[in-house]
């Protein structure tokens, strides 16, 4: 549906769940993929699936961790040496795990922080002088926390609020430029380490699924399909808004069903 061919995509963060699964959409639209993270076993995994979904491409791997400063700047001086430019970048490294603010330390605190929010900028800042201008677009991956209070998740509902801010901020700053920024909330998506974490049954996950109005969990199927729009000139008016991609979860059911499990973790923190 929509065609991507000779457009150069980065996606920073995938090499599994979600993102890899948007890089996979990209690559079988027709687009030349780059993909990063810091295990190399999973960016070569991934470039191997990125071949087979698209073997004319021109796919890339790079192995950086994004709270690394000069990995970074190395990783995108590598790109610089294939891709000509960036058309879509894809920005979705992020780290998780429930843990009470009491119990908490600064360093697990920060490391969210740097990897999420600190991470995000990092990126952003390091792909801009590659950004095609006009017409180049980012597409930043949130989370529900981002503004719904989360137990447990001090630390990800911190820095999940400061990228979308990054995303409203940044379309002011770069939109003269022709350079478009949106963030997609992915709502609770099977199969993925982040839902996992925090949902570690299947029970519990079909709970969760119960108190979605599609009544279903999502599938990154559903987060590629609405990238590809995102980044496509369908949607060349949309900039610096944040768009869940949850089958309604956001209107009322995710608020009940973040909390109960919250409550579940704390429950199993305290007795550890
Ligand atoms: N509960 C409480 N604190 C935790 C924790 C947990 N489950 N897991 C890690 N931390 C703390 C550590 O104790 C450490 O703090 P300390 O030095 O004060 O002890 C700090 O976080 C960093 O831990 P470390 O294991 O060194 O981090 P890392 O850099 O190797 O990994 C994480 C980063 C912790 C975010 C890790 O979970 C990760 O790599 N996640 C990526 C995958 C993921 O989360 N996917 C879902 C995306 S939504
Ligand atoms: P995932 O499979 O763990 O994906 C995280 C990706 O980021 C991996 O490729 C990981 O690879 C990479 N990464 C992690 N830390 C990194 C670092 N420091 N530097 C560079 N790369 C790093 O998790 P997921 O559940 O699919 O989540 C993907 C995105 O969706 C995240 O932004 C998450 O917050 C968001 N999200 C997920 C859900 C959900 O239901 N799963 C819901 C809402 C939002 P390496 O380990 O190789 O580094």
């Amino acid at each position: 549906m929509f065609d991507y061919q000779g457009k150069y995509v980065v996606v920073v963060g995938g090499t599994s769940g979600i993102n890899l699964c948007i890089a996979k959409a990209f690559a079988v639209a027709g687009a030349h993929v780059a993909v990063a993270s810091r295990n190399p076993e999973k960016v070569a995994a991934a470039v191997a699936l990125l071949n087979e979904a698209n073997p004319q491409g021109q796919h890339l791997g790079l192995s950086f961790d994004v709270r690394d400063l000069p990995a970074l700047e190395q990783g995108f001086a590598v790109l610089a040496q294939s891709f000509p430019h960036i058309d879509v970048l894809v920005s979705g490294a992020a780290g998780n795990f429930p843990a009470s603010a009491a119990k908490l330390s600064a360093n697990g605190f920060k490391s969210v922080m740097d990897i999420d929010l600190l991470g995000s900028f990092q990126v952003l800042k390091q792909a801009y002088p590659m950004l095609k201008r006009p017409g180049a677009s980012i597409i930043q991956i949130s989370a529900p926390q981002a503004y719904i209070a989360m137990p447990m998740q001090i630390h990800v509902c911190a820095a999940k609020a400061g990228v979308d801010m990054l995303t409203r901020t940044l379309a002011l700053e770069w939109g003269p430029e022709g350079i478009r920024i949106n963030s997609l909330v992915p709502g609770p998506i099977a199969g993925t380490e982040g839902f996992n974490r925090l949902a570690p049954s299947a029970q519990l996950q079909q709970q969760v699924a119960e108190s979605v109005p599609l009544k279903r969990n999502g599938e990154g199927e559903d987060l590629a399909n609405a990238a590809l729009f995102m980044a496509s000139p369908m949607a060349s008016y949309i900039t610096g808004t944040i768009l869940p991609v949850d089958g309604g979860w956001s209107l009322g059911g995710a608020s009940a069903a973040m909390s109960q499990l919250g409550a579940l973790a704390a429950k199993q923190e305290s007795s550890k």
